[in-house]
């Protein structure tokens, strides 16, 4: 499984990306919106510019032909920009439009299989099912991402999963179990999946040693 990061903050994915895990980075228009005084093609150019995977910027429009045309105007910032586009009849249609001109798209609020698998099947490049947002009503959403493996796993759809709405460090290994190819993490999480305190003690146990030696 590999790491996107979920923010449209610079310093957050400037650090994420010196740390040599990031393969692609993944916004919302919350996202963005807590980002303040910027333009958001100027920001989805920078970001595309320094991470050199998949860059998700998300339409806003609601009909097709908006979709479509802002999907167009996205792809247009830089060649590894990701269209993400709401699981919606006419974001479907957006969808097949898009990606039958190579562009790429990730279909997001994903919340059952059969939406996965529609989007899929309209050429999505990604879909985007939200864990945590299904565990707050009381939904076992790594269950949703087995079922979405399994069923694409069946019938050779090569739409990749990213688990998204990831709260916290078990998300991920679960995810990563499940099935999912990529899971776009919030930059507190990532943080969190690198301590363990047998780590932070072992480090100063070596350290303490290293100084006693003589
Ligand atoms: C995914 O692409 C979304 O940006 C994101 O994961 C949503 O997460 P949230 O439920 O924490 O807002």
């Amino acid at each position: 499984m590999k790491f996107f990061i979920d923010t449209a903050n610079m310093e957050e994915i400037k650090e994420a990306h010196e740390l040599g895990i990031l393969s692609g980075v993944t916004t919302n228009p919350s996202l963005v919106a807590k980002e303040k005084n910027i333009s958001f093609h100027d920001r989805l150019r920078e970001i595309a510019n320094l991470v050199p995977g998949s860059v998700s910027g998300e339409v806003i429009a609601l009909d097709a032909e908006g979709m479509i045309r802002e999907g167009k105007e996205l792809a247009a910032i830089a060649p590894n920009i990701t269209v993400k586009i709401p699981m919606t009849p006419d974001g479907m249609k957006a969808v097949a439009v898009l990606s039958k001109e190579g562009i790429k798209t990730n279909v997001t609020l994903i919340f059952s299989a059969n939406q996965a698998l529609l989007a899929a099947r309209a050429g999505a490049t990604y879909v985007s099912p939200f864990l945590g947002r299904l565990d707050d009503i009381g939904t076992n959403g790594l269950d949703l991402i087995s079922t979405i493996a399994e069923i694409f796993a069946i019938h050779g759809i090569e739409t990749e999963i990213i688990a998204a709405s990831i709260r916290h460090p078990q998300h991920v290994t679960d995810a990563a179990l499940r099935g999912a190819h990529i899971a776009t993490v919030p930059f507190k999480v990532i943080n969190q999946l690198f301590s363990h305190p047998l780590t932070d003690k072992g480090i100063e146990a070596f350290l303490a040693d290293w100084k006693g030696r003589e």
